[in-house]
């Protein structure tokens, strides 16, 4: 047997630098051509700052054990900004050691708060006038004479910065430091800037826009939410080859200007008078005399924390499809692509001349420019020229949700050209890929990845273009499962979930939206307030990773002490405020709220949060509160039987989020559930086969329909093409997700105004589905995070072929199914270090072989096997396989 150590991960990132993490986790996968292979044992070795580990400060020596992700580092304690290198090798099943991986590293950031030496800074003018719109400008010189062996840089900000040293930007991380719930965690940045510095005079400047920290955020018509001020913090750590050592920071001497940028909003954009360009301003030379002085201000640096997840960058870049002259004459340019980010453009004019560009989702029924569902946000770039040549600008702090752009004041003729369209989100490594022999469905899956790189820009937003771009909890945990297919998420929500935590209110509440920046709110929703739980679970079964379900343990429990807290009697909740089966389409005319009562949807989550919950206690060995949560779940069940169900065990509610829900939480007694499930059915047929659940049902009415035998009947739904289904919105030209299922009617007229996103990943849960029902690929919650995998595709009529992947944790899992003249053919990878049930439905006592012509049952990699009731289950071990059938 043949295998290699590679892709080694420290905290799930390539040789990261800046960590705070005091026992990083380390993780591998291992590649080979044979099949059936299981990691027996491994080797770490860490050495500090040497690359040729010639002294090895931390070895693990041979450890017996199959894991091969998530291994904490047990070694001595780490230093701030030090550099560890490691290397990695394993003995697989055939007890021979595989060579040592490359060797890669980590390197840590700040572990003491009092370690930061520099002070925050802001301009005088703060706070005398806390209104200013101009983005700032901050800069100082510095000079040594000596060789540089390496440089860092930390820095962070109040507000929003982007940096420079001797004239360069550093890096390509946008909307640092991030959105955190600022007062309580704040992300610095670590960069390394060796390359950067001259030998003897250099400068340093960075910008800081408002952002969210001090922008208009939230539709409530705030500002200022975190603070007044403006301000940057940073720390330049030098160290030469002599081994001395100089720091520049952020001081009393640095110098403070306005420029260019007049004004710089999220939701509303910028105005930029390319007039007052600065030129030169991150120069060692430019002449700063006319720059005003800075004043230092008291802020916390004990909130301070490394950047947590993967940064936002432009990922990728759009060539507009055309250009419109729309029926009131307006010129719009149509990137052909619902997106989020902003357009770079190249201008040719007079100085003083005046340009607008103005985004919008969609146009009107007349084929006009229209941004009624923007609500507040103005979306709109104000941009004066410099003459004199040509001239470039992209945003700086804002971005926009948009497919089309209004441009008025363009000078001269249009050049499709000069416009570039940046897409911009959380760089998270794309894992998952779906596509099938129907077109239809391959464009809902390219709009729910769409919609999730459009609302995935550092933490997860309802969505990306009205005056709103904000966490809600319940949008994020319905589509966390799809999401952590189509890319890794595990440190992006990881950062949002520990923001939950901080945000979590006194009595264990949990606010709307992450990070809470909404007012009044007293009361927290199920369903919503559930992602504390749902969220913390579902990272463990996408990742198998224990830690966030330690760290989240409390959050979770204060949750559901939470609801206790909250009903008439502790085992129903069944008061207070909730959004119900928010958008459903049996809700009341004029209301956003499902027919399914909401003290069912409230003791249905409550229940499913407490079970998961007493699981999650007996995994981190907390006996006494498993026992306890199991019982509180037994209770709960009761409760919501009695009250929601009939004596012979029908539900009362006669929705299809209410049967939904009872049987995808197992809320009922076993015998019940086929019956229910045959009630949901006749709901699904009797409504002409379409839905009629808003955001709480329809995430899982497929799962649902599959798991209870109707997988027909979910083949259906999806297949839907009129509305209310998903292939509507394609129908209509989506591009990406709708809030709503009639977003767009069919006379072209729009739903309304005032809540009608066209890029809104909520009902994109069914990717979910996709994935695990129609492709079949599902990890199990004894050995989570795809070490054991189950692999059960769902062949029904309307497709003819379907390949997905998924990027494991272990490497690539592979299911492709497609139908023959006679016969089908299975084609199946399963990584190394990982096995997997594969259950192929409805085939039985058929010939089944291998590509080559072999019989499986002296097939290599093959474990077990057995037919039952028309199926036929296979226990492998890893490889590739080629079935025909
Ligand atoms: C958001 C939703 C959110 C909802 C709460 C809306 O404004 O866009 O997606 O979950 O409010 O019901």
């Amino acid at each position: 047997m043949d295998y290699k150590v590679e892709s080694l991960r420290c905290e799930y990132r390539k040789n990261p630098i800046g960590l705070d993490v005091k026992r990083p986790r380390i993780s591998w996968k291992i590649s080979s051509n044979y099949r059936g292979v299981v990691q027996v044992a491994y080797q770490i070795q860490v050495a500090v700052n040497d690359r040729n580990l010639s002294s090895v400060f931390w070895d693990s020596g041979k450890v017996e054990s199959d894991q091969s992700v998530h291994i904490l580092y047990k070694g001595p304690d780490l230093s701030s900004r030090t550099r560890y290198y490691y290397r990695v090798r394993v003995w697989c099943n055939d007890s021979k050691v595989s060579e040592w991986s490359d060797v890669n590293f980590w390197e840590m950031g700040f572990l003491d708060k009092s370690e930061w030496l520099g002070s925050w800074i802001t301009g005088e003018f703060f706070p005398k006038s806390t209104n200013i719109d101009s983005c700032l400008m901050l800069r100082k010189t510095f000079t040594f004479n000596k060789k540089v062996r390496k440089a860092r840089l930390y820095a962070s900000a109040l507000g929003l910065y982007e940096i420079h040293l001797n004239g360069q930007r550093i890096g390509d991380w946008l909307f640092t430091p991030g959105w955190t719930s600022y007062n309580k965690r704040l992300q610095y940045q670590t960069y390394d800037v060796t390359e950067l510095l001259n030998n003897e005079v250099n400068a340093i400047g960075a910008h800081i826009g408002n952002g969210w920290y001090k922008g208009n955020l939230a539709f409530q018509d705030q500002r200022n939410i975190y603070g007044q001020e403006l301000a940057l913090l940073c720390q330049l750590h030098i160290i030469f080859e002599d081994g001395t050592e100089d720091i520049v920071v952020t001081d009393e001497h640095w110098k403070v200007a306005t420029g260019p940028v007049l004004m710089s909003e999220i939701y509303h954009g910028e105005t930029y008078d390319a007039r007052l360009e600065r030129e030169g301003w991150t120069q060692s030379d430019y002449l700063d005399t006319d720059w005003a002085g800075v004043k230092v201000i008291d802020h916390s640096k004990d909130v301070l924390i490394a950047q947590e997840n993967m940064p936002t960058r432009v990922i990728e870049e759009l060539n507009p499809a055309s250009i419109i002259r729309t029926p009131s004459g307006e010129t719009v340019l149509d990137i052909g692509q619902n997106m989020v980010g902003w357009i770079h453009f190249k201008v040719n004019g007079v100085r003083g001349k005046k340009i607008t560009l103005q985004h919008a989702e969609v146009l009107d029924k007349e084929g006009n420019f229209y941004v009624g569902n923007l609500r507040a946000a103005k979306q709109t770039i104000n941009y004066v020229l410099k003459g004199g040549g040509e001239e470039e600008y992209e945003p700086y702090f804002s971005f926009y949700g948009f497919r089309y752009v209004k441009i008025e004041g363009w000078p001269g003729e249009f050049d499709l050209n000069d416009f570039t369209a940046k897409v911009i989100h959380s760089d998270n490594q794309i894992t998952g890929t779906f596509v099938c022999s129907d077109h239809m469905i391959n464009q809902l899956q390219q709009n729910i990845v769409w919609s999730q790189k459009g609302n995935f820009l550092d933490v997860p937003t309802d969505c990306p273009q009205r005056d709103e771009r904000l966490g809600w909890t319940g949008d994020a945990h319905v589509f966390m499962r799809t999401a952590s297919f189509n890319m890794n998420t595990a440190l992006f929500f990881t950062k949002w979930l520990r923001d939950l935590k901080a945000d979590q209110l006194p009595n264990g509440g949990v606010p709307h939206v992450i990070p809470h920046v909404l007012r009044d709110e007293d009361h927290s929703s199920s369903a919503w307030g559930d992602a504390a739980v749902i969220g913390p679970w579902t990272l463990y079964v996408c990742y198998g990773d224990k830690r966030i379900l330690e760290e989240q343990y409390e959050s979770m429990k204060d949750w559901i002490e939470y609801i206790r807290n909250q009903g008439e009697n502790e085992y129903l909740w069944n008061t207070g405020f909730h959004f119900g089966d928010w958008l459903g389409l049996d809700a009341k005319e004029d209301s956003y709220e499902g027919a399914t009562p909401k003290d069912l949807i409230a003791t249905a989550f409550y229940a499913y949060s407490t079970h998961l919950l007493g699981e999650i206690a007996r995994l981190l060995n907390y006996n006494g509160d498993a026992e306890k949560y199991v019982l509180l779940h037994h209770n709960i069940l009761d409760h919501f039987r009695n009250e929601f169900t009939t004596s012979n065990g029908s539900l009362i509610a006669n929705t299809q989020t209410a049967h939904v829900l009872a049987l995808m939480f197992d809320l009922l007694q076993i015998e019940d559930r086929p019956k229910v499930a045959d009630a949901l059915a006749n709901l699904i047929i009797e409504n002409n086969i379409h839905l009629t659940t808003g955001f709480v049902g329809t995430p899982y009415i497929c799962h649902v329909l599959s798991r209870f035998g109707y997988s027909d009947l979910a083949y259906k739904l999806v297949f839907q093409k009129d509305y209310p289904s998903w292939l509507y919105s394609i129908n209509k030209g989506a591009t990406t997700i709708w809030e709503h299922w009639d977003g767009i009617k069919e006379d072209g007229s729009f739903w309304s105004d005032d809540m009608n996103s066209f890029n809104h990943y909520a009902y994109g849960a069914v990717g979910d589905w996709l994935y695990r029902s129609v492709a079949g690929i599902d990890t199990t919650i004894s050995q989570p995070g795809y070490k054991h995998i189950n692999i059960s595709p769902s062949f029904e009529k309307e497709l003819s072929w379907v390949k997905a992947s998924y990027e494991s944790m272990y490497g690539t899992i592979r299911s492709e199914w497609k139908k023959l003249s006679k016969g089908m053919e299975i084609s199946l990878a399963i990584p190394p270090n990982t096995k997997a049930t594969v259950i192929l439905k409805g085939i039985s006592n058929r010939e089944i072989i291998e590509r080559d012509d072999s019989v499986i049952i002296d097939m290599e990699g093959l474990l077990d096997w057995n037919f039952d009731e028309g199926n036929i289950t296979l226990q492998l071990g890893s490889g590739e396989y080629n079935f025909i059938i």
